[in-house]
């Protein structure tokens, strides 16, 4: 028996810190967004024992400390379920440590994978609770699609899809530590916040180009200045080649630009792809309904 998952990119439309809360972690207010880069991941009953989780990239690590194995035994606790004898195998295209849910997305798709392969009968609702176990970013991606999270980014609500568009993903090769990101936004005096209000309400009235120039992550401002540059290059790339707006997704370093015509984004696509391998051209992705 064996069930196979994709598991989608997330990108970030805005990303507001609003503070820090009692127990370490951090109000966030964001909208969110699913795009057609995406891991396969496939959950096969062996009959064998424990929970076994394989990838494409050998730096990865597949014990505990993969979301996927966290999701798993998450799973097996708030079912009652014994997930004995699982093995995982994630087959990823989702850039690693890159701002864009990757390991979050993996997580989700066990969570959903398991539910179809255990017939649990589990609601979105109810596996995003689960999800909340083992990342922040992971009750989001269990439905995925356009998205307003608050919250430690476990308060959800639903938003309308985006208009035809495509978005170009480009990830400089420098890596960004989440925890020192977040310490450093405490420490700085936010200067500029996302219009996340007016993302909302362009989303509302599809007004693609409104809700592009409202675009914005506020961990832009608290990179250190030599990544800072790198990153406006990239934006600028992108704006050069037509994009509607361009913004940091997540906590970075993948930069990604919003196009509504498809010869723009290919070009952007083409020009970035000479010089940054991890370069990849999507289309945004609906909501899972759990159908
Ligand atoms: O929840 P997750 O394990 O993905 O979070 C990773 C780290 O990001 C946390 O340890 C915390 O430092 C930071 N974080 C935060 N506030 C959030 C989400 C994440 O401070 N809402």
């Amino acid at each position: 028996m064996a069930v196979t998952i994709p598991a989608y990119a997330k990108l970030n439309l805005t990303l507001d810190v609003l503070g820090r809360r009692a127990d370490g972690y951090h109000d966030l207010k964001m909208v969110m967004q699913s795009v057609s880069l995406a891991d396969r991941v496939t959950l096969e009953r062996t009959g064998g024992e424990g929970i076994s989780v394989r990838t494409n990239l050998g730096f990865l690590p597949c014990d505990q400390r993969n979301l996927a194995w966290m999701a798993a035994s998450a799973f097996g606790r708030g079912t009652g379920k014994a997930v004995d004898g699982l093995a995982i195998t994630i087959e990823k295209q989702i850039p690693v440590c890159a701002g864009t849910a990757g390991g979050s997305s993996d997580a989700a798709a066990v969570l959903r994978g398991l539910n179809d392969l255990y017939q649990t009968g589990l609601t979105p609702a109810e596996l995003a609770e689960l999800g909340a176990q083992v990342g922040s970013d992971v009750p989001y991606c269990v439905a995925g699609g356009t998205a307003l999270a608050e919250g430690r980014g476990e308060r959800l609500t639903p938003l309308p899809g985006l208009p035809v568009c495509w978005l170009v993903l480009c990830k400089p090769s420098f890596s960004v530590s989440t925890p020192e990101l977040f310490h450093a936004a405490d420490a700085a005096r936010l200067r500029c916040h996302p219009d996340t209000d007016g993302v909302v309400r362009a989303l509302e009235q599809g007004d693609l180009p409104a809700l592009a120039r409202r675009m914005y992550n506020v961990f832009e401002d608290v990179l250190p200045p030599p990544r800072i540059g790198e990153i406006r290059t990239v934006k600028n790339v992108l704006l050069g080649h037509g994009a509607l707006g361009a913004c940091m997704s997540g906590t970075g370093p993948t930069v990604f630009g919003l196009f509504q015509r498809r010869e723009e984004a290919e070009s952007a696509f083409s020009c970035l792809r000479e010089r940054y391998a991890e370069t990849f051209l999507t289309c945004p992705v609906e909501r899972w309904t759990g159908a």
